[in-house]
């Protein structure tokens, strides 16, 4: 089945070189061409699929597709010329995703629907990504096990704490907020600062201990109107339009999807809901890398808010907070179609760029 697929892309390609010799010359075609003759090989169809389940490092492809880097590379260099993916440097990681925009993405459409379901090196691939996801969840969840005590002390290290709080309550005032929603969660300090302003506050993590230790707080401080429960943010535990606001707090930047998150979160607000997100602005610290399980070494602003559009969110504003060697962005996305639950005359703050 995936021959077939691959000779009809080869077949495809040569028509339309065919085409491009008998015809006047035309870019758009010898792109067409060009982009064909990349997806029309079987390891370069294998990291298509790949990326098709989300963007992934060259290391990640190389341990999936168990080839030399070297090999893997000279096959995403082919993929990138063609505009098919394309690849990103952060620190020593490289980033590598498909190209979501212009007539590219739609033949890569096409493409990803027409693999065979049955496909056994597909198959394959997909469980080393499967494993290959699984390790890194688990080394950042001992992260967080082995830190959950400390993690207040560590969250507080890099940023201006009670600058980026602030600016968070301030961004949702004048909002009704009868249910709020923490993904990520951890220790379960945002839904302490947002207890006294919500009706009902949850907190979902996937970490046991961080949990206990949220769970403990809201006890110890009297928070009843906040829980702490398991979940993944991928597959939240949550109705569809059922949150006033939703909150990722230094979450995303250890995650594999960042797109996929957003469009979880956006899932479950209400229309006219907003949905925040607070995490670093680019930076280049690797060793939050090494040391705190980082992913990402933070997000450009058309980043998340690319993301935010294509979950049918746009943005409100966006806030950027110095702390120095790291800058803390606040996006503030909302959803559309909502009727403007506002709590009164307080004004929502000046979008800041
Ligand atoms: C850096 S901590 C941030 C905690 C909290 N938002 C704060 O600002 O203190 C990130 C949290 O995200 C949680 N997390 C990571 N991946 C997750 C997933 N797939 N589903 C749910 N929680 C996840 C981790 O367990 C961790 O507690």
């Amino acid at each position: 089945m995936r021959s077939q697929l691959i000779r009809g892309i080869a077949v495809l390609a040569g028509l339309s070189l065919h085409y491009i010799k008998i015809s006047l010359y035309n870019a758009g075609m010898e792109k067409l061409v060009t982009a064909l003759k990349a997806a029309g090989e079987p390891t370069r169809l294998r990291i298509l699929a790949l990326l098709g389940q989300g963007e992934l490092t060259v290391n990640e492809l190389v341990q999936v597709l168990d080839q030399s880097q070297p090999r893997v590379s000279r096959h995403l260099k082919l993929l990138a010329e063609a505009g098919l993916i394309e690849r990103c440097q952060e620190g020593t990681w490289v980033f590598c995703r498909l190209a979501d925009r212009g007539p590219n993405a739609a033949l890569l459409r096409v493409t990803l629907d027409m693999l065979p379901a049955d496909d056994e090196a597909l198959a394959r691939d997909h469980k080393r990504l499967a494993q290959v996801r699984s390790a890194r969840a688990s080394s950042a969840d001992a992260y967080f096990r082995a830190n959950a005590t400390e993690w207040n002390r560590i969250r507080s290290l890099y940023v201006p704490e009670a600058e980026v709080e602030a600016c968070l309550l301030r961004a949702l005032e004048g909002r009704e907020l009868d249910d709020f929603l923490d993904i990520g969660t951890g220790t379960g300090r945002m839904l302490e600062i947002f207890a006294h302003r919500v009706g009902h506050g949850l907190g979902i993590d996937a970490n046991q201990d961080m949990l206990a230790i949220a769970r403990n707080m809201l006890a110890r401080k009297g928070i009843a109107n906040c829980q702490a429960r398991q979940g993944d943010l991928y597959d939240l535990p949550v109705a569809d339009n059922s949150q006033d606001a939703v909150l990722l707090h230094q979450v995303l930047h250890y995650v594999d999807d960042g797109e996929g998150a957003i469009a979880e979160a956006a899932r479950v607000l209400r229309p006219g809901g907003v949905l925040l997100v607070a995490d670093f602005a680019p930076h280049g610290e690797e060793f939050l890398r090494d040391e705190q399980a980082h992913r990402r070494l933070g997000f450009a602003d058309q980043e998340v808010i690319g993301w935010g559009e294509l979950a049918g969110l746009s943005k409100r504003s966006i806030s950027h907070l110095d702390g120095g060697r790291l800058t803390v962005t606040i996006w503030e996305l909302e959803k559309a179609g909502g009727l403007g639950r506002s709590r009164g005359a307080a004004a929502r703050p000046e979008a800041a760029e």
